[in-house]
């Protein structure tokens, strides 16, 4: 089966936006991998008025299934409505190789796609983004792109070292592609060790504000802004988990950001850390357990409680939106 956006209810980002870039806040992100994660998602953005990007990657696509992911996508409308909130949600293909998937994507019923070709030289990463652009808006689905290289690793994104992104490239990028916001590389990763111990960590704001004066009101895009919370790595090693010297970004410089140009903001390693501690948890006290509800659940309930609190906390965008019953 083959649906348009449109038919599961999804919303592009455009919208969204304007309003995040009008009202000082940055939309949320947040990367899913299965039916618990959407639902924790859904129902913490739906409580809390705020608009939500439902975030796939590649790796999530091959995962569920481009079967199952849409309707994934619809199941979190019919929630939203459910719980009597309007938000709009859309359904967004994060770290896009090829214009291929791109179009597998869009035809499965995607609102939005990354295409990520920061990993290209600077005239291939035009060519690549404009081709996508091109097939992407004639059936009217947004595009985002990007310029410079964060460091970390993904299933499909693997970078040793981060390229800030040159301020003195935005326009010409925005002019030759046409694309409807871009990332950009001020000193997030990808992942759980986004400094070293020891290390500053502190973003390069004043790039952000250099691309903001280049492009002013363009919708700019922070990918790995994980705060990577003490509280959930403690938890994974208190059960008996092993993760070191785990570092995110300081909840204030992602206030600053969204406050700013940022109008999106993605968070996927927090949600896998809450998650995960959660399950980890279930299994240490309780090594009887074998009912996948009975982990699974808890999990959902924690990721869902995290996110609230990160809504109203960091991306500033509770309330945006009619807010639903609890
Ligand atoms: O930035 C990308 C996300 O963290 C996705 O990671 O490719 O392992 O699903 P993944
Ligand atoms: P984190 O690894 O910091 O959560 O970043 C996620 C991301 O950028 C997804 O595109
Ligand atoms: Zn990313």
């Amino acid at each position: 089966m083959s649906y348009t956006y449109k038919e599961l209810g999804l919303s592009t980002t455009k919208e969204m936006f304007e309003r995040a870039n009008k009202n000082g806040f940055a939309v949320p992100a947040f990367n899913f991998n299965d039916m618990e994660m959407m639902q924790a998602i859904v129902g913490a953005c739906a409580e809390m008025g705020s608009p939500v990007i439902l975030q796939c990657s590649e790796g999530a696509l091959k995962y569920m299934g481009k079967e199952t992911v849409p309707l994934l996508g619809k199941a979190a409308v019919d929630i939203a409505r459910a719980k009597g909130s309007d938000i709009p949600i859309a359904l967004h293909l994060d770290h896009g190789e090829t214009l291929e998937v791109v179009k597998t994507c869009i035809a499965a019923g995607f609102s939005s796609v990354m295409i990520d070709g920061s990993h290209h030289d600077y005239e291939a990463n035009v060519k690549l983004t404009k081709e996508v652009v091109e097939y992407a808006h004639a059936n009217d689905v947004v595009v985002e792109g990007e310029l410079g290289i964060l460091a970390g690793i993904e299933d499909n994104v693997k970078a040793e070292k981060s390229t800030y992104t040159k301020p003195e490239e935005v326009e010409d990028f925005l002019k030759k592609t046409n694309v409807d916001s871009l990332a950009i590389a001020i000193g997030t990763s990808h992942g759980a060790h986004k400094f070293k111990p020891g290390e500053d960590p502190k973003l390069r704001l004043d790039i952000l504000a250099e691309i903001e004066r280049k492009i002013p009101g363009f919708p700019v895009v922070l990918h790995g802004s994980s705060a990577v919370p003490a509280k959930y790595t403690e938890m994974i090693k208190q059960y008996g988990g092993q993760i070191k010297d785990a570092i995110g970004i300081p909840d204030e410089q992602l206030r600053l950001a969204a406050k700013s140009a940022v109008a999106k903001i993605n968070v996927d390693t927090d949600g896998r850390l809450c998650f995960t501690a959660m399950i980890r948890k279930v299994f240490a006290t309780d090594p009887k357990e074998f009912d996948p509800r009975k982990y699974l659940g808890p999990a959902r309930e924690e990721m869902k409680a995290y996110y609230k609190e990160k809504i109203a906390t960091i991306f500033g965008s509770e309330g945006a939106y009619k807010k639903a019953d609890k």
